[in-house]
C-alpha cells in the first residue's frame, strides 16, 4: 500500500528534482505540496509549487499550501545557487494562481482526515509551517507518522554559516519547537547529504524534454551545475531534498542512529546550529532518529532509477 505523504518544500532545484521523484513514485500517495520560504520568498515558493505541479500534472492531484513569512522574516535566502525564481530562470508558465489555503492548515487537515499515524511529513525547507501546524493542532505530532526533515549538522560544518545549515538557519525557534515535540523525527543532515554529488555525466541520462519530468530537469538543472562550479568549484550538484526523500522510500539504505537534539536560537556564531548531546553519558533525552550515514552508491542509482521511472510514469 502507498506511503501517504505531504511534502513541504522552499522549491528550490532540489526541491523541484525531488517533487518530480515524489508525484510519480508508486510508493507514494502525495496528499499535498505545501510551501515554505526559504530559498525562495514565500509567494515565489507558492507559485514555484504551483508551477511545478502544472508542469508535472500527475494522475491524483496533491492538495496544495501557500507559504506566509516565518515570525521573524527570512534572515536569507537561496537565490545564489537557486536562481532569481529559484528554478534556476526556468521562468515556468502558471495557468492561474488557484487560491491555496495556508500551508498550515493544509498540514493539519491532511493529518486529521487520515487514520492516526497513516500520513508522514517530508519537509524539505525551513520548519514554519511544521511548528505552525503543530501549535495550530497541539494533538498533530502524536497522529503524524514520522517527520522526515532534511536539515543540520551533526559533525559537519553548516552551509549557510559556519555552524548553520540552510532549512534550520531560516527559522530556528520553528526548528526548536519541531525538535521539541513529541513526533517521531527523523533527520537528514548535510553529514548524509554531502555524501551524495550527481555529475555532468546526470545531464547525459535525463529523460527526453520533451516529456514532463525531462523538461523541467533540462531546465533547472544547467544552471544549478553552473551555480556549483561557480560558488563552489565543484564539478558536481548536491540534491540534499532527494537524498532526504529517499530516506522515506529507501530506508534500508540509510542508517539511523537515535540521538538527543536541540536548535541554537540566540548565538551570535551559532544561531542555527543543531546540537547534539554526544558526551560519554549524554544528560539530554534522546528525540531525533539521525542519518548519518548512507550507502551512496545505491542512494545515487535509486535517485537515477526514480527519475526515469517518474519519466516513464508521467509520460
Ligand atoms: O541546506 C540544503 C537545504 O536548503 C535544501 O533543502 C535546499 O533546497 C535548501 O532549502
Ligand atoms: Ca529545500
Amino acid at each position: 500500500m502507498a506511503r501517504k505523504v505531504i511534502l513541504d518544500c522552499d522549491p528550490g532545484i532540489d526541491d523541484a528534482m525531488a517533487l518530480c521523484l515524489a508525484l510519480f513514485d508508486p510508493r507514494l500517495e502525495v496528499m499535498a505540496v505545501t510551501a515554505v520560504g526559504g530559498n525562495v520568498t514565500p509567494a515565489q515558493a507558492t507559485r514555484n509549487v504551483q508551477a511545478i505541479v502544472e508542469q508535472l500534472d500527475p494522475p491524483r492531484w496533491p492538495r496544495l499550501g501557500a507559504a506566509s513569512p516565518p515570525d521573524n522574516g527570512l534572515p536569507v535566502d537561496g537565490r545564489n545557487l537557486h536562481g532569481s525564481d529559484g528554478l534556476g530562470g526556468a521562468d515556468f508558465d502558471v495557468a492561474e494562481l488557484h487560491h491555496v489555503h495556508p500551508s498550515e492548515k493544509v498540514i493539519c487537515d491532511q493529518v486529521r482526515g487520515a487514520p492516526p499515524g497513516s500520513v508522514s511529513i517530508i519537509a524539505l525547507g525551513p520548519l514554519t509551517n511544521v511548528a505552525r501546524a503543530f501549535q495550530r493542532d497541539p494533538e498533530l505530532p502524536g497522529l503524524v507518522g514520522e517527520l522526515i526533515m532534511m536539515g543540520g549538522t551533526v559533525a559537519g560544518p553548516g552551509n549557510i554559516t559556519p555552524t548553520a545549515e540552510f532549512n534550520i538557519y531560516c527559522d530556528p525557534p520553528a526548528a526548536r519547537a519541531v525538535f521539541r515535540s513529541p513526533s517521531t523525527k527523523t533527520l537528514i543532515p548535510l553529514d548524509a547529504t554531502n555524501r551524495i554529488v550527481l555529475n555532468f555525466d546526470l545531464l547525459n541520462k535525463l529523460p527526453a524534454p520533451s516529456t514532463k519530468v525531462g523538461n523541467i530537469l533540462h531546465r533547472i538543472l544547467p544552471p544549478a551545475f553552473r551555480g556549483y562550479r561557480q560558488r563552489f568549484g565543484l564539478e558536481g550538484i548536491h540534491v540534499h531534498d532527494s537524498v532526504a526523500l529517499m530516506a522515506s522510500i529507501h530506508p534500508e539504505l540509510f542508517t539511523i542512529e537515535e540521538m538527543a537534539g536541540d536548535v541554537e536560537t540566540a548565538g551570535e556564531l551559532t544561531l542555527g546550529m543543531t546540537v547534539f548531546d554526544r558526551r560519554r553519558v549524554p544528560k539530554w533525552r534522546r528525540n531525533i532518529g539521525v542519518a548519518q550515514h548512507l550507502r551512496q552508491r545505491e542512494v545515487v542509482d535509486a535517485i537515477l532509477r526514480g527519475i526515469r521511472e517518474a519519466a516513464a510514469h508521467a509520460g
